[in-house]
């Protein structure tokens, strides 16, 4: 009989690696009582490790880079395996200066991607509405980042599930404890009382894996929720975008990621709000401006969707990926902003822990246990 792992929690990150590793032979069982309050089914989906990068997160950008190579691989064998396609554009991202400051930080980040390798292209205003015709005038100039890309999540999602249940993947809407005792886990008890015996339980909750009862208290993840809320908005004619656009108006970074079909997401609030999950006006009203600020044309839009998710937001804004320090327990979780990004590293990652004992070596740095239980929100 094949070894048995349990997955708690089917967002992106969850889902995928229960399809990988189904495809390494193992008998994965994945619960879930409600996937789509994962943070996946409000993100936009934006593939950008330069475009969103802060410059004290350079082991984090090594690995949005890795998983970034991953995507044209990954999307393409996903997309065979589920028999759907999942969105994934590679149409590059213009970073919008909005003044002259904006214009001086988009040279130093331009210095510091090409330290690292990573190639991206300063522009002046002129070359900018020549990149993107529907822009407003009069803005300075920016940066082309022709590697930064997007998927779409909710088609993302969609497919790992339909993949993961063609590889045999057991799904089971039912939230989990984890059934074991300090040292070791043996697997986890349902809402129903059912105990699933495991070999391995993967803890890929996003935010609420730091609240999975059962948990020894030394392996409790650290994380939070941050709220982020994002619009959908379709204009009518031929789509007006041709990368995603990304900026910040008068200091407030904003974002229009557009789809294929002419579907516009724009984001995102950042908000430390607890678990609450209620769209708000003001943040809304926020980004309808600021995002007509860059696209005066968003006026005529039809709002179509108002999502908030809850980002897993972690001490140093990097995942936990790994064992975490109690004998068949790993973690999966933690990814913050990046969580679409980091869908493939992480999945290939954990999948290669369960079925070999080996964590490859661009993980490493992310072992959950770098946090002392001390630092565990309570
Ligand atoms: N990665 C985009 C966001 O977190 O808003």
């Amino acid at each position: 009989m094949s070894e048995s792992v349990v997955v708690v929690g089917a967002g992106v990150i969850g889902t995928a690696v229960a399809w990988r590793c189904a495809q390494r032979g193992l008998s994965v069982t994945l619960l879930d009582p409600a996937p789509e309050r994962g943070a996946w089914h409000a993100a936009a989906g934006m593939l950008a490790p330069i475009t969103e990068l802060h410059y004290t997160e350079t082991p984090l950008l090594h690995l949005n880079l890795d998983s970034l190579t991953r995507y044209p691989s990954f999307a393409a064998e996903l997309s065979e395996e589920a028999g759907q396609p999942v969105g994934f554009r590679e149409c590059g991202t213009v970073v919008v200066a909005w003044d002259g400051a904006d214009l001086a930080a988009l040279q130093d980040l331009h210095a510091f991607g090409a330290r690292l390798g990573v190639e991206s292209s300063l522009v002046t205003g002129r070359e900018l509405r020549a990149l993107e015709p529907a822009l407003a005038a009069g803005l300075p100039g920016g940066l082309l980042a022709p590697g930064d890309h997007q998927v779409d999540p909710r088609l993302l999602h969609a497919a790992l599930l339909e993949a993961g249940r063609r590889r045999g993947v057991t799904y089971v809407p039912s939230g989990a404890s984890v059934v074991g005792d300090a040292s070791r886990v043996t697997g986890v008890r349902t809402d129903d009382g059912t105990v699933i015996s495991a070999a391995h339980v993967v803890i890929a909750a996003g935010c609420w894996s730091g609240a999975i009862s059962g948990v020894p208290a030394a392996a409790v993840a650290a994380v939070r929720p941050v709220k982020g809320q994002t619009l959908r908005l379709r204009l009518p004619g031929e789509p007006v975008l041709r990368h995603v656009l990304r900026g910040a108006v008068k200091g407030t970074p904003i974002y229009l990621v557009p789809r294929e079909d002419g579907q516009i997401v724009v984001g995102a609030s950042s908000e430390e709000a607890g678990y609450d999950v209620q769209p708000r006006a003001g943040a809304v009203y926020e980004l309808l401006r600021d995002a007509q600020s860059l696209l005066p044309e968003l006026s005529e839009a039809v709002l179509e969707d108002v999502s908030t998710g809850l980002r897993p937001g972690s001490p140093d804004n990097a995942p936990l990926v790994g064992a975490s320090g109690v004998a068949g327990l790993i973690h999966a979780t933690g990814h913050f902003r990046n969580g679409i990004l980091l869908t493939p590293v992480t999945a290939d990652g954990i999948a290669s822990l369960v079925a070999t004992g080996e964590l490859p070596d661009v993980l490493q740095p992310f072992a959950p246990t770098r946090f002392s239980p001390a630092e565990v929100p309570a």
